[in-house]
């Protein structure tokens, strides 16, 4: 057949692939070619319609820097991030929760010793994070790794304060033999994601908002472990219950309790009223790890 029809073009575009020799390409670019005509006949889109996609794809692609990932956001603000993480990471197995890694994590942040503050010129409440990370058994694990990231407490990122060019609110910290870890931070507030590009336009003209509610980002390892990418999320924040990009698990509120300046948990003077949170992270084993 050489010429198609509104129902024949689909099993055209299809039969295309039979020269494909990648098996995993081929079913998901048949289901994705499916699902794509599908949409296209369902809300029988208009030359206009298709236009205005094609212009807001391109607009995605253009805002994307070394420093901005547009691609990324669109997929957060559509719930497609988190649906590949939920559909990868089975909350059942054990293992503290992942969700979003979000744009703003800068690999090579320093490792620290435990008890540092990640927060030096930082603004924000002081907080004391502390806790352990274990396997799913229980056992602590030594020399875990925590790779953290925040913004501060007026929700900005370092990598969003103009002028500010070095690692702010970052760190990496190892657990001790006892699998313990603690530091100091801030305690994050709520924010926005970035606005002012195509992604923006997108969530105004749904009518929605572009908050997430405060969190701390970290990566979770341990030798012969899967990683996690994870948050801890401050309880009572405001947005808990429409995360701008869906991320937001039950099981990763943390409680950020308030008490009067003095002296801290670990003997640190605190000068201000500060806050303590605890938590621990469970890992899963890697059965695939080297023994
Ligand atoms: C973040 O939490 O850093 C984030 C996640 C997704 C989109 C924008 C920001
Ligand atoms: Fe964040």
């Amino acid at each position: 057949m050489r010429e198609f029809d509104e129902k024949s073009i689909t099993q055209a575009v299809i039969g295309r692939l039979s020269e494909c020799n990648d098996p995993r390409f081929k079913s998901v670019i048949t289901s994705l070619i499916t699902h794509l005509h599908d949409f296209v006949r369902d809300v029988k889109l208009t030359e206009p319609e298709w236009l205005a996609a094609i212009q807001f794809l391109t607009d995605v692609g253009q805002t994307c820097t070394d420093k901005r990932q547009e691609c990324i956001l669109l997929s957060d603000t559509l719930g497609v991030s988190v649906l590949v993480i939920t559909l990868n990471h089975l909350a059942d197995e054990g293992s503290v929760e992942s969700t979003v890694m979000g744009p703003f994590y800068w690999q090579g942040a320093p490792d620290l010793p435990r008890g540092s503050n990640l927060a030096e010129g930082v603004k924000g409440e002081p907080t004391i994070y502390s806790g352990r990370v274990l396997s799913v058994d229980g056992r602590p694990l030594e020399n875990a790794l925590l790779d953290i990231w925040s913004g501060d407490g007026e929700g900005n990122y370092d990598m969003q304060i103009p002028g500010e060019t070095g690692m702010k609110a970052r760190a990496r910290i190892r657990t001790d033999a006892a699998g313990r870890y603690w530091f100091r931070s801030i305690k994050p507030t709520f924010y926005p994601v970035p606005t002012d590009g195509p992604v923006g336009r997108m969530l105004r003209k749904m009518g929605r908002h572009p908050f997430r509610p405060g969190h701390i980002h970290m990566i979770v390892s341990a030798p012969g472990h899967l990683p996690v990418t994870t948050h801890l999320f401050v309880a009572g924040s405001q947005y808990l219950d429409s995360d701008a990009v869906f991320g937001m698990k039950e099981s990763l509120v943390a409680h950020f309790e308030r008490h009067p300046a003095g002296v801290g948990p670990n003997g640190e003077r605190m000068d201000t009223a500060y806050f303590t949170v605890s938590y621990d992270f469970r890992l899963r084993p890697d059965a695939g790890a080297p023994a």
